[in-house]
């Protein structure tokens, strides 16, 4: 297989599933701090504000604030070329709101991408990955127009204090999940209605392409992309009418990147959004916004394929669930119920490519498994091995068979972090093991897994030894 000279081999991590120190040097409270632990089978609660007593799991995470020297040379012994990290907006601006950021958070992340540096890894820096000040709640969050500035001063903060040192950003994680889960994607109650997500999303549209505008213009250098959530269902069979449902679906999660790549709504979409009474919030020079903050590259995160088909509309589609009424027999599924599917992955990249003809990347892709810590202290994690061997040649095939334009791949979750979906600790990603429960407790200790040594060998041999 040959994967481009230059390719960026690394992993991910999202500042609050892995940072902890919630409110240390200034920090304000983000969407993410008021959210309890779950299960597969029990959703995050979200509260008003902090409960006394109770534990939420980004207050202490893995303690990767305190840890992130250990943590980047881990990193580095794997030979990760780049770092898919996300700046911690209320870090930054710890209400979203003030005119001057704060400069504690700013100096944390000067030390992380020093860090990164020294080694030779590019960091690859999310803006906004799940997470929005608690404090922008006062405005209705991204429902309010408003909040693109905030957001844009946030941005040009750190693309000017950064300038040389992260050339490669991603404006909002998962876009698309503002359809599915609005309190991840942009702070908005789970419960929100089509008219504020189609809102919410829309200001994001608009302060992304600006972001991506910004970011030129302070430094050529900067590359933005956009992140997809890697949604991608086949049909449930070949009746039209299972056919015509899994359309539907897909255009509900398609439309994003449509916006973001080609810099206007689908025709789909604003027929839809006539039929059902949704209006967008457009002002005069709106569409000139959009036209001019394309992004430089599409990337997404690949997890798992789902089926739709006429039951979907009924069924209850979460992140944590993923319900579509529909399972896939001819695919096995993770103990979360994720279905295992590398061909799904050569799909999203050829339909990715075959629509828009940007280059993409893969920044999230992993197995969320129970890990076992043998009484040596050894964790031989083969499933996960498997799982990535069979990912990474389906990128390969996509490269190499189908002509795929791809800039890299990170792992989700290279060091063991918080699941987003359910709150767990024990829903384990990473090449390197932290000892730490669901309850916060434990030695934060960080060791190898067996994983760790096979990417190691992946990376250096620039993905031809998957053995
Ligand atoms: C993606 C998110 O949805 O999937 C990550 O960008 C998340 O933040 C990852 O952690 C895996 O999902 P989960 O629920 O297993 O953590």
């Amino acid at each position: 297989m040959t994967f481009p000279k230059n390719f960026l081999w690394g992993g991910a991590t999202a500042a609050n599933q892995c940072e902890g120190a919630y409110v240390s040097d200034g920090k304000g409270l983000s969407t993410a701090d008021v959210m309890l632990g779950g299960d597969k089978d029990t959703p995050r609660r979200i509260t008003d504000g902090v409960l006394e007593g109770s534990y939420y799991p980004s207050h202490v995470a893995i303690d990767h604030y305190n840890r992130f020297k250990e943590d980047i040379a881990l990193f580095a012994e794997m030979g990760f070329k780049t770092y898919r990290m996300s700046i911690n907006w209320a870090r930054i601006f710890p209400n979203g709101d003030e005119e001057e950021p704060n400069e504690a958070g700013l100096a944390h992340y000067d030390a992380v991408f020093d860090e990164c540096q020294k080694y030779g890894i590019e960091p690859l820096v999310t803006l906004s990955h799940y997470e929005t000040p608690l404090g922008l709640q006062a405005y209705g969050s991204w429902t309010n127009r408003r909040v693109i500035d905030f957001f844009l001063r946030y941005c040009e903060t750190v693309f000017t204090r950064y300038k040389g040192k992260v050339r490669y950003w991603l404006t909002f994680n998962e876009i698309n999940c503002m359809s599915i889960s609005p309190w991840l994607a942009g702070g908005l109650p789970l419960e929100s209605d089509e008219q504020a997500r189609m809102t919410a999303a829309y200001h994001q549209f608009l302060a992304s392409a600006l972001a991506v505008k910004r970011a030129h213009e302070i430094d050529p250098e900067n590359k933005v992309g956009m992140m997809y959530a890697g949604v991608v269902s086949y049909p449930a069979s070949c009746d039209p009418k299972d056919i015509e449902a899994n359309e539907d679906f897909m255009r509900s999660m398609l439309f994003y990147p449509d916006v973001m790549c080609r810099g206007y709504y689908p025709r789909y979409k604003l027929r839809e959004f006539e039929r059902t009474g949704i209006v967008l919030p457009q002002e005069p020079g709106d569409d000139e916004i959009l036209r001019a903050g394309t992004v430089d590259f599409l990337s997404f995160s690949y997890y798992f394929t789902l089926v739709c088909g006429k039951k979907t509309k009924d069924a209850g589609l979460n992140v944590g669930t993923f319900n579509t009424g529909y399972t896939n027999p001819y695919l096995k599924e993770s103990p979360w119920g994720w279905a295992i599917d590398p061909y799904g992955l050569r799909y999203i990249l050829n339909l990715f490519y075959d629509r828009y003809q940007i280059p993409l990347m893969v920044v999230e892709n992993g197995l969320g498994m129970y890990d076992t810590v043998e009484a040596d202290g050894s964790i031989h994690d083969q499933y996960r091995i498997d799982y990535l061997r069979e990912h990474i040649q389906a990128m390969g095939d996509a490269i190499d068979i189908d002509g795929v334009e791809l800039m890299g791949y990170t792992t989700w979750g290279c060091i063991d972090l918080v699941s987003a979906g359910t709150g767990e600790m024990k829903k384990r990603y990473g090449f390197i093991y932290v000892d730490v429960d669901d309850e916060g407790k434990g030695s934060f200790e960080r060791s190898r897994k067996d994983s760790f040594y096979w990417y190691k060998k992946v990376i250096a041999s620039n993905g031809a030894d998957l053995s």
